[in-house]
């Protein structure tokens, strides 16, 4: 190097050191003086309008194409290179501020070198028949490495052995019937449940219960495969080399088994593994229907119930074991997956509101993939990423919400919620004084037929006020609304004339936020006609064939479905950050709330001689409900004769409605469920996916009829009842005149 380039070299040398005493300058002043007197500038009903109409199908789909090259499965190298591209992208886009958030949780990962399957075995203990070890790849990405086999994390190790147990879904009410009616015990066997109907950690947890020592899941065709519908890649069916992966944990919303209820940080007390929350204490492993059916062709016992029998050619017999002729054979599972503590990365970017800058309106969805995250969740992060670009493209032309926007990229969601629930730990105390909404962002298709929505109810409103200004993407709806689209094929009918919007339940990212927290939540996606199409989820969910090309040839080739999803997701969080005043109906909560209370007191109702033996009475939840739906009626009144050009009015208004939802949750949570704190929605506890409202009432009655001291039981009833009658009216007191 000559003299001449080293001087260039100090020169620019001293060009960097001025240049980051210029930046630490401007981040010092940043702070010290933050950008306060910055004006709002929010958009009119019309540049909102513009908004919307910025997002374009064709950047969602590059960025699906982007997105899903790769696996990018929680912990690993290639998920923290994505996070970091997101990361670079929204700067670029134009966020204020975007951080990579790390935790350390548990992880659980197959043994690379010792392989997970399931043999059939002789008397002399000699294989006869084995599993496979992995999904045949989808053409063009057969040398893609990084592909981890399908299997069950957080499973237990071990080899059992022994007799197969057939227990249909594995749902309480499959047990039940084995136990109860078919006199059929699963101590001591192997049980082989097919996916669908409920959240597959349930079913381990219904097997664990009836004493099994290994649980095989497998995905059946009646469940997996359309019918007239090919397999992939030639149509959207699960092929049979195909199997669903997915966590077993029974979480019940405690994010990382390791340090429930708090961050999992360098500093946090960690469990021993064995004290962990929801990790399962068997061997659990899916398999595809190939598999499932040699596995399953020559099962003995009884014939199966009316409705137990699936799609393949066989006797579909309980077991325990197979017939007379094979009667020495066993199944053995072998299971070598490992439980290990990995770092994950949540990407969090931030909005600074202009006026409300202490008020957030979050959009979160997860990044992580079992493989290649075709639909699940890239179609997610795709939508979220267009949403970002625009709301990007409008702080350049000078918009700066009223409130603060925050966008989360979640780690780890596959492995039970992982980063979400970390960063709402973490976050715990800011979130419950300043959260307004969170909208969460998953898959944004899962069929192509109407829009699905599931939210809180204060959220109906405004909701069918926005899908009526979005543009209806379906095939026959030129120049109708999303709204109308989907009405027309998803009325709510039995309970009113307008699109059916249904509970939350869990399943996804926005549990820790809804459940725990009790800030007010939604989630939208495309689904497919549930009414007509009766199989499971969409047929290769969690498989190797979640592909860009399975969205783009089969779902949705315009990616005109996912544009009005990310029109949906994104419309609710401008919506939600820029309005003056919050968009919440608690009209629309009472008008809930009398259905869910219907209709727990009509489930009660059938056991009329026990509520009159134990004088259980309902009077006091619906003297509740009425003194809620009062309140909420007053409230509304009053808000429409409010003066906003006074702040501090406006202010004390927007602080009832954000804090209206926090005022459902009971700090001491539910029964055994300490983190599900919310007293009008929690998960089913049969299915983790299903939304049950007062579920604390709900679980005291479930199948009281078998209690052994029925007075006691029902005191429970009676206990439930009274909380969940002090937590409505007590949450209606929220929104009454302040005096
Ligand atoms: C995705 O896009 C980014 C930014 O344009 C680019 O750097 C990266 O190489 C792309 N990745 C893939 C897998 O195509
Ligand atoms: C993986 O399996 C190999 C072969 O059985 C074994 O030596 C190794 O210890 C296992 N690895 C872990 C992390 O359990
Ligand atoms: C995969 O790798 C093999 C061997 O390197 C090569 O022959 C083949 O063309 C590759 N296939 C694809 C789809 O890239
Ligand atoms: C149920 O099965 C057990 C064990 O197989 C047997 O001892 C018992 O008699 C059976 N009960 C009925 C009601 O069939
Ligand atoms: C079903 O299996 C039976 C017995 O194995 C066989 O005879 C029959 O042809 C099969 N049916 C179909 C539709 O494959
Ligand atoms: C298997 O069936 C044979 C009759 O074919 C019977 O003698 C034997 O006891 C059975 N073995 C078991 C373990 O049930
Ligand atoms: C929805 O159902 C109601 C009641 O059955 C009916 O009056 C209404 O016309 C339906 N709306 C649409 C759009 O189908
Ligand atoms: C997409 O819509 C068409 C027309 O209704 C339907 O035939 C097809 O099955 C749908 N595709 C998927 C993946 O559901
Ligand atoms: C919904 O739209 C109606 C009619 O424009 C309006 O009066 C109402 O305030 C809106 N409600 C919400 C919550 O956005
Ligand atoms: C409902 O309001 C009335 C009148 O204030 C009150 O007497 C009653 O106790 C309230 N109900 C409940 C469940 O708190
Ligand atoms: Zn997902």
């Amino acid at each position: 190097m000559g003299y001449k380039s080293s001087a260039r070299c100090r020169l620019f040398g001293l060009f960097v050191i001025v240049a980051a005493f210029f930046l630490v300058g401007f981040i010092i002043g940043w702070f010290a003086n933050p950008p306060e007197d910055e004006p709002e500038r929010r958009l009119s009903d019309n540049d909102r309008m513009k908004l919307l109409n910025e997002m374009k199908a064709e950047n969602i789909r590059q960025y699906l194409r982007n997105f899903t090259k790769l696996p990018h499965l929680a912990g690993t190298e290639q998920n923290l290179r994505l996070a970091k591209q997101i990361q670079k992208e929204w700067k670029d886009f134009g966020l204020d501020l975007v951080d990579l958030v790390h935790y350390d949780v548990l992880l659980s990962y197959p043994n690379e070198t010792n392989p997970n399957y399931i043999s059939i075995i002789n008397e002399q203990g000699t294989e006869i028949f084995k599993t496979s070890l992995l999904e045949p790849p989808p053409a063009g990405y057969e040398n893609v490495s990084n592909v981890v086999p399908p299997y069950s994390a957080f499973s237990a190790k071990g080899e059992p052995e022994g007799d197969l147990v057939y227990v249909n879904y594995g749902r309480t009410e499959d047990f039940f019937k084995l136990e109860r009616e078919m006199n059929i015990s699963c101590t001591g066997k192997i049980v082989i449940a097919r996916y669908g109907k409920i959240f597959r950690g349930n079913k381990v947890k219904n097997a664990i219960l009836a004493g099994a020592k290994g649980i095989i899941l497998f995905s059946d065709p009646v469940d997996y495969c359309a019918p007239g519908v090919e397999v992939y890649p030639d149509g959207w069916n699960l092929p049979g080399g195909g199997a669903q992966r997915g966590n077993v944990l029974n979480l019940n919303g405690a994010g990382d088994p390791l340090t429930p209820g708090y961050p999992a940080k360098e500093y946090t007390y960690r469990y021993k593994a064995d004290d962990g929350a929801g990790l399962p204490k068997i061997p659990v492993h899916p398999i595809g229907y190939d598999d499932a059916k040699h596995l399953l062709s020559n099962m003995g016992g009884q014939a199966p119930p009316e409705g137990w029998k699936g799609g393949l050619n066989i006797s579909y017999n309980i077991g325990p074991g197979f017939i007379e002729t094979f009667n020495t054979t066993k199944v053995k599972m072998h299971i070598y997956t490992n439980n290990k503590v990995t770092r994950i990365y949540n990407v969090i970017g931030k909005i600074r509101g202009a006026t409300e800058p202490d008020r957030y309106v979050i959009l979160g969805g997860h990044r992580d993939s079992w493989v290649f995250g075709g639909i699940d969740p890239t179609t997610g992060a795709a939508v979220v990423h267009e949403v970002v670009r625009s709301a990007g493209k409008y702080m350049k032309k000078g918009w700066r919400p009223r409130r603060t926007i925050i966008f989360a990229s979640w780690d780890a969601e596959e492995f039970g919620l992982l980063g979400s629930t970390e960063w709402a730990e973490d976050n715990a105390k800011i979130l419950q004084e300043r959260a307004v909404a969170y909208i969460n962002a998953d898959s944004a298709i899962e069929g192509n037929y109407t829009l699905r929505v599931d939210c809180t109810p204060s959220l109906n409103t405004v909701v069918y006020n926005l899908t009526k200004k979005i543009d209806s993407p379906d095939e026959g709806y030129h120049g109708k609304s999303l709204y109308e689209s989907w009405h027309q094929k998803d009325n709510w009918t039995t309970y009113r004339d307008a699109p059916r919007i249904s509970k939350l339940g869990s399943g996804s990212d926005f549990e820790a936020y809804f459940q725990r927290l009790g800030i007010a939540s939604g989630r939208a996606r495309y689904t497919k006609n549930r009414k007509t199409e009766k199989y499971s989820n969409y047929p290769v969910y969690h498989s190797v064939y979640e592909t860009f090309e399975l969205v783009e040839k089969f779902y949705d080739p315009s990616f005109k479905q996912l544009l009005a999803v990310a029109q949906v997701r994104g419309g609710l969080i401008f919506e939600l950050a820029d309005s003056a005043l919050l968009p919440f109906d608690f009209n629309e909560y009472a008008e809930a709330l009398r259905t869910y209370a219907d209709s727990i007191f009509s489930l009660a109702n059938k056991h009329k001689p026990s509520l009159h033996t134990f004088e259980v009475s309902f009077d006091s939840l619906f003297s509740a409900v009425k003194n809620f739906t009062e309140a909420a009626q007053d409230f509304h009144v009053r808000k429409k004769h409010l003066d906003m050009s006074n702040p501090m009015a406006l202010r004390m208004v927007n602080d009832q409605m954000m804090y209206l939802e926090r005022a459902f949750i009971d700090p001491l949570g539910l029964p055994g469920r300490p983190f599900y704190r919310h007293i009008i929605f929690a998960p089913s506890s049969h299915n983790k996916y299903a939304g049950e409202s007062f579920p604390g009432i709900y679980d005291a009655m479930f199948d009281i009829e078998n209690a052994k001291d029925q007075s006691k039981a029902w005191e429970e009833v009676k206990r439930q009842i009274s909380i969940a009658a002090f937590t409505v009216h007590a949450a209606g007191m929220t929104l009454t005149e302040v005096v």
